[in-house]
């Protein structure tokens, strides 16, 4: 939630952070700002509510020359959204600037002390507080130090990038603490932002920071400070994604690239290494599965596949986890985080000290990559749409990697190829239910959690409200909701799930329900308002890959149909850094 950037170097930092800012904006997008040093030694702040591409046009962010600034695309948590609340926030001066990713939680009693000694406020964030408190340290020592003891005064989440007006060396100030803040090395010029893909164009050579760690960034080169405030060395990673990857491609939006990528990376994930996570799985007892949203349905099916093996296994919402379950020293918790950054996932990891953890995550160098013994990449390459799509199916790809071998799974992506075929036809069903007020999604056994899945895409960035259940649990008391009209989705396969799913098609069709099937078997196709056909002969275990991708495409094109953008729903952000 919220993207920061800075840069310091010999290019124009405007453009560097604008450019940045439009690949950041999937973690935030009502306001946004930028502050850059002017060659008269002045802070230019320009900032404003609105989307990247409207606020910086409208006040020719680029047009700042100067080379050291930092910018922020907020996502609100505190303040409501408007001009004084976005960032960057200054100090009583405007000599300190900064930018906040996080919640600070002990901003008020901050804020008032602050107040007490005179200092002035002109926003309701919790992040302005930062730049007065180190306008007070600054009083009585160097800006290092005094940005130091700043964090230290900190309780919370954060990723700060701060700057200072009379600091002749033109430094960034950097920290961050359960909110992700990676350095990007290029030569002649340090980029620091909230997540890799912002730097793309800049470098490919990256240094996560860890937990607590405080940076300086200079034009040629960066230190690193770990809490204690003692020199640190950290790891540099090169990432071999690029630019092109982080683009739409000619497509109209990112979850319709991602959407149709999902052929090729489904290859790259079954790729992947998971040796590793398979001795650990081997040698362990109890197995948890945490993970959120879409990463926890996937979780939902290694939990299937784990327990159809004999294992005893969970899944937990990240979120519930500490407050239900009780990890011994036996238990072996399994993390899914696309982001690897969702505080809910990483605050339950924490709970779970002294347990062997496993990482499944598309982000090299993310914070769940230091948290886990073994980390499985789901190579998925940059996914910007904040509604998940390829990335589930590659998590998908990696977890039954755990449990098929190679030539089963072969046939993965010529499926999702024969699936995509079907766009068309699905835009015509999205034009029959786009004006429809509820939803439900039915399946039985090993498709329940892409019920589950198809349903939150659906509501997601459709702003339809829509329910997912096994097709047993309708007549439990959700069946007093379908009336006529009401479209009842039902995922119908030919394995041993359909005789009995039949029924449950029956029941909400004598109720009057449109129905929608995804299906190979001529019954269920008869019993259907709109069929979506499933090729022939596809190998059962495979139907929840097939069974996906029409769901997400119902999603995305009733989503375009209701003038709603797929990528950026409201209140939302795809990267989930606060619980
Ligand atoms: O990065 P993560 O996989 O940990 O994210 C978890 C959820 O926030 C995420 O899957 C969310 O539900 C998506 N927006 C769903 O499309």
């Amino acid at each position: 939630m919220c993207g920061i950037i800075g840069y310091a170097g010999s290019g124009r930092a405007s453009q560097a952070i604008t450019d940045g800012l439009k690949r950041l904006e999937y973690r935030g997008y009502d306001s946004v700002g930028i502050a850059v040093l002017s060659p008269k030694s002045k802070l230019e702040v320009r900032k404003d509510k609105g989307m990247v591409e409207e606020v910086s046009s409208a006040l020719r962010f680029t047009s700042i020359g100067g080379n050291i600034g930092l910018g922020h695309t907020r996502w609100a948590t505190h303040g409501t959204v408007c001009r004084a609340n976005a960032h960057p926030h200054a100090d009583c001066t405007g000599s300190i600037v900064l930018a906040h990713n996080g919640v600070i939680e002990n901003y008020a009693k901050l804020r008032d002390s602050l107040a007490a000694k005179g200092h002035k406020f002109a926003s309701d964030t919790d992040s302005e507080v930062v730049a007065h408190l180190m306008e007070e340290n600054a009083k009585t020592q160097p800006l290092i130090r005094a940005f130091m003891r700043t964090i230290g005064q900190l309780e919370g989440s954060y990723a700060i990038v701060a700057m200072s007006a009379a600091d002749k060396e033109e430094r960034l100030f950097i920290a961050r603490r359960n909110s992700p803040l990676i350095i990007g090395a290029g030569k002649g010029e340090m980029l620091c932002a909230s997540d890799i893909p912002a730097m793309l164009k800049y470098t490919r050579t990256f240094v996560p920071l860890q937990e607590g760690d405080m940076a300086i960034l200079a034009r040629n080169g960066y230190k690193i400070y770990s809490a204690d405030g003692a020199e640190a060395e950290r790891k540099q990673i090169t990432v071999d994604w690029d630019m092109e990857m982080a683009k739409k491609g000619g497509y109209p939006h990112f979850m319709q690239k991602e959407i149709s990528d999902q052929k090729h990376f489904i290859n790259e994930s079954l790729s992947s290494d998971t040796a590793d996570a398979m001795k650990l799985i081997c040698a362990s007892g109890r197995i948890d599965i945490i993970a959120a949203g879409t990463s926890y349905h996937a979780g939902i099916m290694l939990s299937y596949l784990l327990q159809s093996t004999g294992r005893v296994a969970q899944a937990y919402i990240a979120s519930d986890y500490p407050y239900i379950a009780k990890p011994d020293k036996k238990t072996l918790v399994i993390a899914i985080s696309q982001s690897g950054e969702t505080a809910d996932v990483l605050q339950a990891l924490r709970f779970a000290e002294g347990c062997r953890k496993i990482a499944i995550t598309n982000v090299v160098g993310s914070t769940v990559t230091a948290l886990a013994d073994c980390v499985v990449f789901l190579n998925a390459g940059p996914e910007v749409g904040v509604a998940a799509t390829k990335t589930f199916t590659s998590q998908l790809a990696v977890i039954y990697k755990l449990f098929y071998d190679k030539e089963r799974l072969k046939p993965l992506s010529g499926l999702i190829g024969a699936m995509l075929e079907h766009d068309n036809e699905i835009k015509a069903v999205a034009q029959k239910i786009a004006g429809k007020e509820n939803a439900f999604f039915i399946a039985r056994g090993r498709n329940v959690p892409i019920a589950y899945e198809g349903s939150l895409k659906f509501k997601e960035i459709t702003y339809i409200h829509s329910e997912a259940y096994p097709g047993g649990e309708l007549k439990h008391g959700t069946l007093s909701l379908i009336t006529p009209g009401v479209p009842v989705i039902a995922l119908a396969p030919k394995d041993e799930t359909l005789p009995k799913l039949l029924g449950n098609i029956r029941e909400a069709k004598a109720r009057g329900a449109f129905i929608l099937s995804i299906t190979d078997d001529d019954e269920v196709k008869k019993e259907s308002d709109i069929s979506i056909a499933l090729p022939p002969g596809t190998d059962p275990i495979l139907y929840p890959f097939a069974l996906i991708v029409p769901l997400q495409l119902l999603a995305y094109h009733t989503s375009v149909l209701r003038g709603v953008n797929p990528d950026r729903p409201r209140n939302l952000a795809k990267s989930v850094t606060v619980e």
